[in-house]
């Protein structure tokens, strides 16, 4: 870390001694002021429930610029990424601090193909699960499962068990995913096939039957290729920042993405896509386009409860730039597959169209996220909404597992420890039961 040339003072109006605290600076983005000495200095806390202000970690993996709408991987824009490379190509320069070359292309790739198949028990357990189990229920139980089938990768503290097991995650997320959805709808697994790509292969885990050879559509796989670019990291949001903690007490990496699942599944998080969707579907049901300003209406009314999902993010206060590359992905899969009038389609430009022209949305700076656009294009796809986020946790493990070993491999790594500011009872006795 490099230390700023000035430091922050802190002084208190109680006349108390004032704390000097260094700052640090990083490549870009805002410096951080380090409070890690302030308890032994003043016997007092921080307080920011949300983490709106505080940075939990120092990373070199993602940058993300909310004000300019900027998301970088490795210091190279999305939209060059999403535009010049594939996504295992992304999962290489996430990992690995560069973009691969050919030859270490065809070495990742190949690394990652042999991989793809899980062990075959893993069917055994996934059927006691009920068929109608929502996908990331079943997910978070295969991913943590994991750990319990691949003995000699769940050392955290050993780089070739890292390795191992990011490889593992990132090459058998694809497969469960689709092991999940084909369970709920009580057709055979697919196993994988080698000489298809990560996304083509996965298509057809998902959509293949056995007695027919499944002919992978290159725009569905190109789009769906883009889906995973766009999701593969998202800097310290709450299922990273999750991994990292539950990582953080040395636990297998298997359980710690197991943990990154669970806390994706949240509506305010990975669950939007669904969320989303489920929204226009029920606007659409109501009346469709000639709803949407009554729907707006109750929107902005606080009372009702009602959010707009897939808008608005924590980071982002400008336009998600996800959300541009998700809509022209969506063009492309609606004309595709002659969908171009699609009604859901529609609807979420209208939506969108309104949201971006009233004060309500600019005042709060609320644009639409990601989530927007990758929905529609999902359930273009073919892919049953409830498995939403079941794709964005295939896209994001690679993201989470690069975190996590970042955090291992960090010198400075404690585990994690928040404290509080307790507000409850003070000490008291217990009196005997028939005296409360
Ligand atoms: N619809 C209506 N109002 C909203 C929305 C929305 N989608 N999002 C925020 N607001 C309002 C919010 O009520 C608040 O108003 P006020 O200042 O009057 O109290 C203001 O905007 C600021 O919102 P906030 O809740 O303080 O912002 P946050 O940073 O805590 O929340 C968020 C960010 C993403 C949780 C929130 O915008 C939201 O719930 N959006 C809908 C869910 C969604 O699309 N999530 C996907 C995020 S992108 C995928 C990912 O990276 O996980």
């Amino acid at each position: 870390m490099k230390l700023a040339d000035n430091k922050a003072t802190l002084s208190f109006s109680n006349g108390g001694p004032s704390v000097e605290l260094p700052v640090y600076q990083g490549s870009i983005g805002p410096d951080v002021i380090d409070i890690r000495k302030l308890y032994a200095q003043t016997g007092m806390f921080t307080y920011d429930p949300g983490f709106l202000s505080t940075a939990s970690c120092q990373s070199a993996i993602t940058y993300i610029d909310g004000d300019k709408g900027e998301l970088l991987y490795r210091g190279y824009p999305i939209e060059q990424l999403a535009v010049n490379c594939d996504f295992l190509e992304t999962c290489h320069l996430l990992l690995y601090g560069e973009l691969p070359n050919a030859d270490q292309k065809k070495t990742f790739s190949d690394t990652v193909t042999r991989h793809t198949m899980v062990n075959e028990q893993m069917q055994f357990f996934l059927r006691g699960f009920r068929r109608d189990a929502h996908p990331m229920a079943v997910l978070t139980g295969l991913v943590g499962g994991l750990s319990a089938f691949y003995h000699d990768s769940t050392d955290i503290n050993n780089p070739e068990h890292r390795e191992i097991a990011a490889i593992r995650l990132i090459a058998k997320m694809p497969t469960l995913v689709s092991m999940a959805y084909k369970y709920g709808i009580g057709q055979p697994y697919m196993y994988p096939r080698n000489e298809l790509s990560y996304a083509g292969n996965f298509l057809r885990m998902m959509f293949g039957v056995p007695p027919e050879d499944y002919v992978v559509n290159p725009v569905l796989e190109r789009a769906l290729d883009r889906i995973f670019i766009l999701h593969a990291d998202h800097e310290q949001n709450a299922s990273t920042s999750t991994v990292r903690l539950c990582g953080s007490s040395g636990t297998n990496p298997f359980a710690a993405i197991a943990a990154g699942v669970a806390c994706l599944w949240g509506p305010a998080h990975g669950g939007a896509n669904e969320a989303c969707l489920n929204m226009l579907e029920d606007i659409q049901r109501n009346g469709g386009v000639s709803k949407v300003g009554e729907f707006m209406e109750k929107v902005k009314d606080k009372s009702s409860g009602v959010k707009l999902m897939g808008f608005g993010h924590r980071v982002y206060k400008n336009y998600d730039p996800r959300a541009k590359l998700m809509q022209e992905t969506c063009n492309e899969v609606l004309n595709e597959l002659g969908l171009e009038n699609d009604p859901l389609f529609k609807l979420a430009k209208e939506l969108e169209k309104i949201a971006l022209e009233d004060d309500y949305f600019v005042q709060r700076k609320l644009y639409p996220n990601v989530d927007f656009y990758s929905g529609i294009v999902q359930r273009a796809i073919g892919i049953p909404v409830n498995l939403f986020t079941g794709i964005f946790a295939l896209a994001r493990t690679v993201g989470w597992i690069a975190q996590l070993n970042e955090m291992i491999g960090d010198p400075e790594y404690k585990i994690g420890r928040p404290r509080q500011l307790f507000d409850g009872a003070t000490k008291r006795d217990v009196k005997p039961l028939a005296q409360r």
